[in-house]
């Protein structure tokens, strides 16, 4: 599907997400509350993970984000990134043929160069294998920073775009085509668990018309049933993109449920 950008033309109303982006907030409380060591919550995210993959996908969700570690997260202890690290290697390991068999297409976006040349093969072979994949495409968000995206898209622009096409032609599509999720349309609704109601970096060019839902669920605890609730909200929300109700409804271009 084509990148569509909601500020150059009204993207068309639809009943469904076609795009959600999670934050998977609240790992290290959940597991703080139980008594447990912070990175236990990481392990049982997992499953959380696992369970949104497939919920997504039995509901058509044709994209799903997931922020799984910022540009800012390597602030955290060196044995928690150790241990994010291994974890996102044995996933990446282990539930590759399976996402394969249910036809998820895997891409994963922010700069690899930072991790080990280990995971960077194993995410290569991972995209490769799923490309072809139709039925969903999950995109793992790691070593990712909006304002990363938004600098490499402006190198690229200045030093491919700006040298073709001449400084006074260049507009937003010009830009937005370098962002590092180009091949997929905007979030429709943005997920963040865990109480804390903020961006923390994510996709901020991606995110100017999406609809914000937060949710106090620590991630291990999000479930199906949590993923419906959003939802429902989703689909009480008036997308006006800059107009105004009267014009939605003559156009009868309103959500309905
Ligand atoms: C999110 O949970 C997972 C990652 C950032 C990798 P946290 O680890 O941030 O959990 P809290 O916010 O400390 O509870
Ligand atoms: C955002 O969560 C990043 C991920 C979920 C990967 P954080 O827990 O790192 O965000 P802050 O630090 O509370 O803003
Ligand atoms: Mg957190």
């Amino acid at each position: 599907m084509a990148y569509t950008s909601s500020t150059m033309g009204v993207p068309v109303a639809v009943e469904m997400p076609r795009h959600i982006a999670v934050i998977m907030d609240g790992n290290g409380r959940w597991a703080t509350q139980r008594r447990l060591p912070r990175v236990a919550g990481h392990t049982k995210g997992v499953e959380a993970v696992r369970a949104m993959v497939e919920a997504c996908a039995r509901r058509n969700i044709s994209y799903l984000t997931l922020f799984a570690f910022s540009s800012e997260n390597w602030r955290r202890p060196t044995d928690e990134i150790s241990f994010l690290m291994r974890l996102f290697v044995s996933v990446l390991e282990r539930e590759i043929g399976k996402m394969h068999s249910n036809g998820i297409r895997l891409r994963v976006i922010g700069d690899l160069t930072k991790f080990e040349p280990r995971i960077q093969e194993l995410v290569r072979g991972a995209e490769a294998k799923t490309a072809n994949n139709q039925r969903m495409t999950l995109t793992i968000a790691a070593n990712y920073g909006g304002r990363w995206d938004l600098t490499q898209a402006a190198y690229k622009l200045a030093e491919q775009a700006v040298a073709e096409k001449g400084m006074q032609s260049i507009g937003e599509a010009d830009f937005s085509k370098y962002l590092a999720m180009a091949y997929a349309p905007e979030p429709d609704l943005f997920i963040r668990t865990g109480g804390e109601q903020r961006l923390s970096n994510f996709l901020l060019w991606q995110c100017a018309y999406t609809e914000l839902y937060f949710t106090d669920i620590f991630w291990p605890d999000f479930d199906a049933s949590a993923l419906d609730l959003a939802l429902d909200w989703y689909c009480q929300r008036e997308r006006r993109f800059g107009r105004i109700s009267a014009q939605l409804e003559s156009e009868e271009k309103q959500i309905s449920c």
